[in-house]
């Protein structure tokens, strides 16, 4: 193709290119009309609208947070502030079992569903209903979705304390099925809590196989990351082999002091399964993970934070072990009189984190939770930190292959034929930054604050955060697979 005498709407010049492949860093400009990447190049005879200078700076595909629970957020706070901050242009929502559709209103919503908020957001009996209402009035950034086991568990049981029957697993074939086909990419469990932990494995499998039909994936956070954490993976591996669709492993880890370490096992154990299936994991650049308020978790951690609290919205970011003693009781009695409530549990080891950071085939998903009083700092700083810290200060892997494990890896995996990479006719989803300069700033004291050296985000080619703030712009799309 000649550029002689082209005319683009933006071209991007002289910086450094890291295309989201792996590959390693070039110089080269980048043209964009429209929606779409028009030339990757030296650019010098394309005129333009638009000129942006990136001297100095990296150029790279948006960002794409694998692991979300923005099903809200995306509708009450379209701007998306603390994602598109980051350099996130796409997220991967319905996490871990829970997402917002498909669930008629007024069923009862209990952990870990309650953190999307209150009863007015449950709203949508169909996902086709959610997609219509997102796509009515759009996000700053694309959103992917997943249907939730929770979501589908308390939609059609009455009682989640057992298996379901096979009358109820057909309700929720259905169901996924609609979503299915209304353009949803897969279908998530979260094992591990109480809405579906009386699932058995063929439960599960009955699901993922109506997501299968319709070229999904299984995403999961699985029924143990402690002790048991490789008979987890086992049962993953067995619902993956036997409904036929990829796998992925959500925020994995290794929690509670007697199994720090237990990621040489696990990464192994992944491997092996890589050999005759598709298997995918993220992971989250931080040694504490953050949930709802449980017991089991509370256990397991070193320490405990709270994100909020129904009853006591005043106790939000303090250490629970402090609200104890103040109180004269027991940590878990404080626990018990602070509920509903959420917390950030310190339960890792720095070494796991690296360890698991560093693998190849890890993805980065956030985990974040948009709607916590003091949320866990990862909800403003995953992407940032993953590049300014594990990579340039602490020198996990170079900066291509960070930029790698958030763009063209998880594009693969998740089936976004056309993002993910830097080339033309892909989506305009471009982030610039200063390599030298980018990290997070959010902590778990003061976790609300947008990172550093991030200098212009652009979805589907319009601008949606300028440096310092939201542009306004809401060109987000709902993403399908393929
Ligand atoms: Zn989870
Ligand atoms: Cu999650």
């Amino acid at each position: 193709m000649s550029d002689t005498g082209r005319r683009c709407d933006i071209v991007i010049r002289h910086g450094t290119l890291v295309d989201g492949t792996g590959g390693p860093p070039r110089a080269a400009d980048v043209a964009i009309s429209g929606e779409r990447i028009a030339a990757v190049g030296d650019l010098g005879a394309v005129a333009a609208e638009h000129e942006i200078d990136a001297s100095g700076r990296a150029v790279a595909p948006g960002f794409i947070d694998v692991h979300t629970h923005d099903d809200r957020a995306l509708l009450s706070d379209p701007d998306m502030a603390f994602k598109a901050s980051q350099g996130v242009t796409t997220v991967v929502i319905g996490n871990c079992g829970s997402s917002l559709a498909p669930l008629e209103p007024g069923r009862p919503t209990p952990p870990p569903l309650n953190l999307f908020g209150g009863p007015e957001w449950w709203r949508f009996p169909t996902v086709a209903s959610y997609v219509t209402e997102l796509e009515r009035a759009p996000a700053a950034i694309n959103t992917a979705i997943l249907i939730g086991h929770a979501t589908l568990r308390t939609g059609a049981m009455d009682d989640l304390d057992r298996p379901a029957t096979d009358t109820e697993i057909a309700v929720m074939q259905e169901r996924l099925e609609e979503g299915m086909a209304a353009g949803a990419i897969g279908f998530s469990t979260g094992l591990f809590y109480p809405p579906n932990r009386a699932a058995p494995t063929d439960e599960v499998v009955a699901l993922a196989e109506v997501a299968a039909r319709a070229g999904g994936v299984h995403t999961t956070h699985m029924r143990d990351e402690h002790d048991h954490v490789l008979d987890s993976l086992d049962e993953t591996f067995e619902i993956g082999s036997r409904a036929k669709l990829p796998v992925v492993v959500s925020h994995h880890k290794c929690a509670g002091p007697r199994n720090f370490g237990r990621t040489r096992d696990t990464l192994r154990r992944i491997d092996d399964a890589r050999r005759t299936q598709e298997v995918g994991l993220d992971v989250y650049p931080y040694t504490a993970g953050s949930s709802v308020l449980l017991p089991a978790l509370i256990e397991d951690s070193a320490r405990v934070l709270l994100t909020w609290s129904e009853p006591c919205p005043e106790m939000a970011g303090r250490d629970l072990a402090e609200i104890a003693a103040e109180w004269g009781v027991d940590i878990l009695a404080a626990a018990d009189r602070l509920q509903p409530a959420g917390a950030v549990y310190f339960m890792m080891d720095e070494e796991d984190v690296r360890r698991i950071l560093a693998y190849p085939h890890s993805m980065i998903g956030s985990d974040g939770s948009p709607h916590d009083e003091k949320p866990h700092p990862r909800l403003w700083g995953t992407f940032p930190r993953v590049l300014g810290h594990y990579s340039r200060e602490v020198g996990l892997f170079p900066l291509q292959t960070a930029v790698h494990k958030m763009t063209g890896l998880a594009a693969a995996r998740f089936g976004f034929a056309d993002r993910g990479v830097v080339r033309p006719g892909a989506a305009a989803d471009i982030v610039i930054f200063d390599p030298a300069a980018i990290i997070d700033r959010a902590t778990y004291d003061d976790p609300v604050q947008p990172a550093a050296g991030i200098h212009l985000v652009m979805a589907n080619g319009e601008a949606v955060w300028d440096g310092s703030r939201s542009t306004g712009a809401r060109p987000g799309r709902v993403l399908r697979r393929g």
